[in-house]
């Protein structure tokens, strides 16, 4: 007999059943992998990966009971699978002391925005409660300090170790703080690695829950030192849909794969542009090319942000959209995205 409800009707039930702690749904967020009918029947199959005993049991009665609302639904089995969390290898990279997750945003293609998704992501982490820092690892081309709003120069402390500059709640590095403006970074290919080490080992950091590496485009010597040196949580993939940028983020997620760093997931960019006279969407570098990659990948598709006025002049006033606590579609974005690493760093 065909049941009296569809697999829709189960779909917008399990929307409704939001991960403890967040205003974000458990099917958003990607942790339902399967949804079976028999009859009237039903089995769902979740996979978590999280320290806290009590979330799956939480979860567990909060899908059976808005199941159980679905019109002709019967019995409810809940599975849930628990992912061992990833451990950081035993040896090579040095973790930072007291930095607890260090994070890179990455991309294959140059301008699509990682430097706009990092310095707003790094403000919702911190919005969120955490203490974040920012280093910003483009050194030919730095622009975390100017989206910032901040020339301060950074001091050495007694141990020589360099203070970075707090602004918006996080703290930041970048040689944009360190040069001249207007000046070129002229460093050769060791004089690089030396660099990035020096930024992440002698920047007195402190205690941070995330450490956000805003990475220059490409798989570089830089992008190398980095695997080489820090362990890192994982890399956040930026693209637009455009194929050409696909194509180049493709290589970025390869070179992560190879040296085992996990994908945390990717963040579309310039996703759509909303018509203000009429609310008609846009996909101006095309569509769906984020969530493909994402499916190819096997990794979650953590937001897609439109293509936004307030978003780029908020860049160039040095004044960073998330901090101006305005509501706007890519601010809630830059939060959900935020949400996300928040929760899926926090079982590791
Ligand atoms: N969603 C968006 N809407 C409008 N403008 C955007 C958006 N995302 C980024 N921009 C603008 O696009 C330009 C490039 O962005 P950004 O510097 O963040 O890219 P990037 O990937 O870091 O570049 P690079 O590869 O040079 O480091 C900036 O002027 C930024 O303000
Ligand atoms: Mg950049």
């Amino acid at each position: 007999m065909p049941s009296l409800f569809s697999e829709q009707d189960l779909r917008n039930a399990l929307a409704s059943v939001c991960y403890p702690g967040f205003r974000r749904d458990i099917l958003s967020f990607g942790l339902v992998k399967e949804v079976a009918v028999d009859g009237n029947d039903v089995k769902v199959q979740l996979v978590l990966s999280t320290n806290e005993p009590a979330i799956p049991n939480i979860l567990k009665k909060e899908i059976e009971a808005a199941l159980k609302k679905v019109t002709g639904v019967s019995e409810v089995t809940v599975l849930i699978d628990i992912q061992a969390p990833v451990a950081a290898p035993a040896t090579g990279p040095q973790g930072i002391p007291g930095v607890r997750h260090i994070i890179a945003i990455a991309s294959g293609k140059g301008g699509v925005g990682k430097s706009t998704v990092a310095v707003n992501l790094a403000i919702a982490l911190q919005q969120l409660g955490a203490s974040v820092g920012l280093c910003d690892c483009d050194l030919y081309g730095p622009s975390v300090a100017f989206l910032c709003g901040t020339k301060e120069r950074p001091k050495a402390n007694e141990q020589d170790q360099i203070i970075p500059i707090e602004k918006h709640g996080i703290r930041l590095m970048s040689m944009g703080l360190l040069l001249e403006e207007g000046a070129p970074a002229v460093l050769r290919g060791p004089m690089v690695s030396r660099y990035i080490q020096q930024f992440l080992r002698q920047v007195a950091w402190g205690n941070l829950d995330y450490l956000l590496l805003d990475l220059p485009p490409g798989t570089g010597d830089i992008q190398l030192t980095l695997v080489q040196t820090v362990p890192l949580t994982g890399a956040v993939l930026v693209t637009t849909p455009q194929e050409v940028a696909l194509l180049d983020v493709r290589k970025a997620a390869a070179m992560f794969q190879k040296t085992n760093v996990p994908l945390l997931g990717i963040v579309e960019n310039m996703s759509y542009f909303l018509s203000p006279s009429d609310g008609v969407r846009h996909a101006i570098f095309g569509s769906e090319g984020g969530i493909q990659e994402a499916l190819h990948l096997g990794i979650p598709l953590l937001g897609e942000i439109p293509l936004d006025i307030a978003l780029r002049s908020s860049g160039d006033e040095g004044l960073p959209l998330v901090a101006q606590k305005k509501i706007t579609p890519s601010s809630e974005v830059f939060q959900k995205v935020a949400e996300q690493l928040y929760s899926e760093c926090n079982t590791y």
